[in-house]
């Protein structure tokens, strides 16, 4: 049987660390999907075809990553996908109490699908959507936190030319 795991956030946008996470996970298993998070009442930065369209060009290289968008709750969705698993990556102690919320709340939804966590490489642990897109907006230089497509996209969001 194929091992699933579905791979979500809001991705808004998705950073070297979101990448990290989905090679590591592709090491576990034999496919992720990751699934953008389309919530229409939270405020985003990108559209969902904008988030979709970052994902799709900056994952284009791996084959068996799926990317897809969902609303509602996720372990439905992760049910109807079939999928064994979520997939969450961890950064610091920070991370821990959101992450081991939302893992327990989801168990407590369905007991079949299992919440994985995986470590961030070190150079990533402060790498966040949030923390480089108010970086960004301050004319921050974040060259290097985001493959190079979404580094254009975040400047052109902002203004700047260069
Ligand atoms: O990238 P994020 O913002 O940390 O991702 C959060 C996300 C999308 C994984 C989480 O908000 C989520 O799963 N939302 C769907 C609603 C849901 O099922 N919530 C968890 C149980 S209440």
């Amino acid at each position: 049987m194929q091992k699933v795991a579905i791979y979500p956030g809001s991705f808004d946008p998705v950073t070297n660390g979101h990448l990290d996470i989905i090679e590591r996970g592709l090491n576990i298993f034999d496919k992720l999907i990751v699934a953008i998070m389309h919530n229409p009442v939270k405020e985003y930065l990108f559209t969902v075809e904008e988030r979709f369209d970052m994902l799709s060009t900056t994952l284009k290289k791996f084959k068996t990553v799926e990317i897809d968008t969902f609303d509602g709750l996720l372990v439905d969705y992760a049910a109807k996908r079939k999928a064994q698993a979520i997939l969450r990556g961890m950064r610091a102690v920070s991370d821990f109490e959101y992450e081991f919320q939302m893992a327990l709340m989801n168990r407590r939804l369905n007991r079949e699908i299992q919440t994985v966590f995986l470590m961030t490489g070190l150079r990533w642990i402060f790498t966040s959507s949030s923390i480089i897109k108010e970086a960004a907006q301050f004319g921050g230089n974040i060259e290097g936190m985001v493959s190079p497509f979404v580094y254009q996209k975040i400047k052109e969001k902002f203004g700047r030319k260069d």
